[in-house]
């Protein structure tokens, strides 16, 4: 694996972020990010072992979308894949969320067997799924209720999670009344107070401008490091994978596999800007573009094989 590092800063506030139901009363978090290293010794949070996924196609073929993927997540890790379009990202994140099986292998969570969906985590994609029924509070204490916390306990942590995104002031409003990123933070407060363990992202800010995608990416890195979420945050964005991640997977194209990983132990806060951040996204861009090159000859395999390839940011 190769490593990307700058010196170290040595405070560790994140580990002193205790675990358990009660950690969302602890108020405000941090306000500096500082590097911490992970503890990879202990139990992994997630664990993808031989995961392997075939699906059946319209002509009735098996595609062999996800091949034999070995991969563990940390507690509390910020964990990026990135990969080209089609190579099995969201299969992945499914697979995890428990809304698909593996042909092959097992998912893990906390050691126990992924079968089905369950509360320790939820999936966040870009087309939010908010209610425009319901008002942003309500829309926020939807997730408990399914829960069945009680009412008063639904009404305490809206307030608590609307303030953690900057939205109080927004409660008793309608989602089509806010701006694109307001809805996002919305999806991630909803998200947060059903406190799951995993959070799983699927190119959450792909549809946004970006302004308020670099918002967004201040706001996550501040949330997780206040929360101690283990969050796995798939993105065809490298520049954004490594602004956010503490490890950036590069999956194959057609079947998935893990190609490569980096680890990035850039100092936090980041920034998309930030010179270091390029230059490491420009390496693993290096190795994503030979997948995207694979890709374009299936698409194309009228056998004109296109020259450049488009619409990648580093
Ligand atoms: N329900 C499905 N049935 C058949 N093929 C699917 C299904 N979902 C995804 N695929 C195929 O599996 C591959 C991986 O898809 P996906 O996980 O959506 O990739 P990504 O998120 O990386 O773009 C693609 O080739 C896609 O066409
Ligand atoms: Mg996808």
């Amino acid at each position: 694996m190769t490593t990307y590092a700058q010196p170290l800063v040595t405070d560790d506030h994140r580990s002193s972020v205790p675990g358990g139901a009660d950690r969302w009363k602890l108020g405000a978090g941090p306000t500096l990010l500082p590097h911490r290293q992970l503890d990879r010794s202990g139990a992994p949070k997630v664990s993808l072992e031989e995961i392997s996924l075939s699906y059946k196609t319209s002509s009735g073929e098996r595609l062999l979308a996800l091949d034999q993927i070995d991969l563990k997540v940390s507690p509390g890790e910020f964990l990026c894949i990135v990969g080209p379009s089609g190579c099995g990202k969201s299969t992945l994140l499914h697979l995890i969320a428990g809304l698909h099986h593996p042909t092959s292998g097992k998912v893990l969570v906390d050691d126990k067997v992924v079968d089905s969906p369950g509360t320790d985590r939820i999936l966040i994609f870009q087309e939010l799924g908010l209610f425009p029924w319901l008002k942003v509070g309500e829309n926020v204490e939807f997730g408990m209720k399914m829960k069945g916390l009680s009412r008063a306990e639904r009404r305490e942590k809206t307030e608590y999670y609307l303030r953690l995104v900057h939205l109080s002031q927004f409660k008793g409003s309608y989602t089509h009344q806010l701006s694109g990123g307001m809805r996002q933070r919305v999806a991630l407060a909803r998200a947060l107070a059903t406190e799951p363990d995993v959070l799983l992202m699927d190119e959450p800010f792909a549809a946004l401008d970006a302004q308020t995608r670099d918002l967004l990416h201040d706001e996550l890195e501040r949330i997780w490091a206040e929360t101690g979420r283990t969050i796995i945050f798939v993105t065809h964005n490298v520049r954004e994978a490594v602004r956010l991640g503490d490890r950036v997977v590069l999956l194959t194209f057609r079947p998935g596999r893990v190609k490569r990983e980096f680890q990035i132990e850039l100092p936090r806060p980041r920034h998309l800007e930030d010179v270091t951040v390029a230059q490491t996204a420009g390496e693993i861009l290096g190795e994503l573009r030979e997948e995207i090159n694979r890709s374009l000859e299936v698409e194309y395999h009228d056998g004109v094989k296109p020259h450049v390839v488009p619409g990648v940011e580093a």
